[in-house]
């Protein structure tokens, strides 16, 4: 397991230590991770209502929990995993039943899932062939596979990390370029994986953004956008 606690001086790009750092800024509503909170809302739609009693989801890289108001409800056990121990601290506060441990070797049983999601956990992660084989191994047959992430693009460089962190609607540094997804490589390996994953670019919207510049909303909706290019969704279910 990587360690979060060793601290440079000046930390590198995804240093995933910045969680630990900024653990009090995650509910912070007009924070650094304001933006994830608008992804939670985009994404906790795409998550169907349980099917069954004592259905699990499985959130990837669940972060501060941040996932859990947009799908209390739905009839879920809804499971965290991540690294950064003051980050599952407060997911437990919002109801999430915290796993320290790493998305590359999930320590959970396979097909233990009704819904994996990973959000905004992808474009973090060194040896993306493998997050994605725990995330479909993690599923139970007929489970679905919910994603948000960011595409390999040079436009995804310009406006995700360039643009987006320079206006502080992320924390400067979070992102690594060189971790930045390939779609093609994504849809290949869940696809090997037994769950054909269809794509949908999002942005937010500008007149929520607008307003929300101005205090006159407290939050943005992310609204479909034509293409994939920059911040995609990903949806599909397993085979069998
Ligand atoms: C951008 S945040 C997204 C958090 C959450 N999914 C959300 O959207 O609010 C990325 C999260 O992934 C976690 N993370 C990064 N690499 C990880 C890994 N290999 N295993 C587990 N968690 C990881 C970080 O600690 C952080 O909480």
């Amino acid at each position: 397991m990587r360690s979060l606690t060793a601290r440079s001086r000046k930390p590198a790009r995804g240093d995933l230590a910045l969680y630990d750092d900024h653990a009090e800024q995650w509910w912070r509503p007009r924070g650094p991770f304001v933006m994830l909170h608008w992804l939670a809302a985009a994404r906790g739609r795409l998550v169907p209502p349980a099917a069954r009693p004592d259905a699990v989801l499985v959130d990837l890289g669940c972060g501060a929990g941040l996932l859990a108001p947009h799908i209390a409800g739905k009839g879920y056990r809804h499971i965290g995993v991540d690294l950064s121990a003051p980050s599952l601290r407060l997911a437990a506060e919002h109801g999430v039943h915290a796993v320290r441990g790493d998305v590359l070797a999930a320590p959970l049983a396979d097909g233990s899932a009704d819904v994996v999601v990973a959000g905004e956990i992808l474009e973090h992660v060194p040896d993306l062939p493998r997050a994605v084989a725990e995330a479909c191994r993690l599923l139970r047959p007929g489970g679905v596979l919910v994603i948000d992430t960011l595409a390999d693009t040079a436009l995804c460089r310009l406006i995700a990390i360039g643009l987006i962190e320079s206006v502080r609607l992320a924390p400067r540094g979070v992102h690594d370029p060189a971790l930045l997804v390939d779609r093609a490589v994504l849809r290949a390996e869940c696809e090997r994986h037994g769950v054909r994953l269809a794509l949908r670019g999002i942005r937010p919207s500008m007149a929520d953004l607008a307003a929300w510049s101005l205090h006159r909303r407290s939050t943005v909706r992310m609204v479909p956008s034509p293409t994939t290019a920059v911040l995609f969704q990903g949806y599909g279910r397993k085979a069998g």
